[in-house]
């Protein structure tokens, strides 16, 4: 079973007798580092299933071959956002806990819209964790401590309880950092007493992602980026290119949803009966609405170098 889940292969939500291999309670940490303190968490729930998140490709990496090296099997680590991962992978009602061990603290005033635990987070995550279940912040810095507490006071949907960091917390790479230069270490469990409404999650879309036209590829030799925007998200088409054999053209396509990111491949065939625009597999592609909407903008991009749209895949 794979360590590293590919976007490709996801379920919304996630399924974990899938992707886990059985029925388990959710554990979930955000931003892992190199792994660390995963490793830890593997062996004092063994019978969990921990679900790691981290933006950085390294991260996962490092963290895959500890996995590796440690045996460990109740583990899988996603590449992206934590939002992404909490909103649309985790069932409403399905998640035990989530650590955050020293999150990025962005400092700076015009960046702290980047700070993870706001209001906004705080009220997603309560609908996806368990009765009485939480969020365990472990941080350095104390600025941010305060402002993820005001924050999830704001909400009124947590009792915090501040303490003491545990001594596993104090092991990771950025721990011992701090701790060499003697900071202070803040702790606090956020428990959920309350529920906000329901946030709706991204819908994986299972029908096809096509649509034919009728004319000629070869008329098509000028290529202008194009910005599509649908409700929700834009998808811009980057590039177009002709392939070696000159049977199709090719867009590479920058698709932008709520926390998630993707850049994917579009191609247009030259077939005996039409042309015939479809998603490439390559870059292991989350079939989401973006991914449909981009469908439609090669579509209407091609209809504008004049091919006729006979049908389109809606
Ligand atoms: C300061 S490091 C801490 C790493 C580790 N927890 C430790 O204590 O050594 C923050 C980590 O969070 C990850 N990260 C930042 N923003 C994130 C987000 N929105 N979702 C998931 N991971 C994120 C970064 O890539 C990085 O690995």
């Amino acid at each position: 079973m794979r360590i590293i889940i590919k976007p490709g292969d996801l379920r919304l939500p996630l399924d974990p007798s899938l992707s886990f291999g059985r029925n388990a309670e959710l554990v979930v940490e955000v931003g892992f580092g190199d792994g660390r303190y995963l490793s830890h968490l593997a062996a004092e729930f063994s019978d969990a299933n921990l679900l790691g998140v981290d933006v950085s490709l390294g991260s996962v990496w490092r963290a895959y071959r500890r996995m590796l090296r440690e045996n460990i099997s109740n583990v899988r680590l996603f590449r992206g956002d934590a939002r992404f991962v909490v909103r649309d992978l985790v069932a409403p009602g399905t998640l035990s806990r989530i650590y955050v061990n020293f999150p990025d603290p962005w400092p700076r005033k015009k960046h702290l819209k980047h700070r993870l635990l706001q209001a906004p987070f705080f009220e997603l995550l309560s609908t996806r964790l368990k009765e009485r279940g939480s969020l365990l912040l472990t941080t350095d810095h104390q600025e941010y401590y305060q402002f993820a507490l005001d924050e999830a006071a704001s909400t009124s949907l947590y009792s915090v309880t501040e303490s003491d960091p545990p001594p596993a917390t104090l092991t990771t790479k950025y721990a011992e950092k701090w701790r060499e230069m003697k900071k202070d270490i803040f702790h606090a469990r956020f428990e959920k007493i309350s529920e906000a409404a329901p946030h709706p999650a991204i819908i994986k879309k299972t029908d096809m992602h096509h649509s034919i036209l009728e004319g000629d590829l070869s008329a098509v030799t000028t290529f202008e980026k194009q910005i599509h925007a649908f409700p929700g998200g834009h998808s811009i088409i980057l590039e177009g290119f002709r392939d070696l054999n000159n049977e199709s053209l090719i867009f590479k396509v920058r698709v932008e949803e709520p926390d998630l990111v993707q850049e994917i491949l579009i191609q247009a065939w030259q077939k005996p009966d039409g042309v015939f625009v479809s998603l490439q597999p390559f870059g292991d592609p989350l079939a989401t609405r973006g991914v449909k909407e981009s469908v439609h903008a090669v579509t209407d991009f091609l209809a504008s170098k004049g091919l006729v749209v006979k049908q389109r895949w809606i």
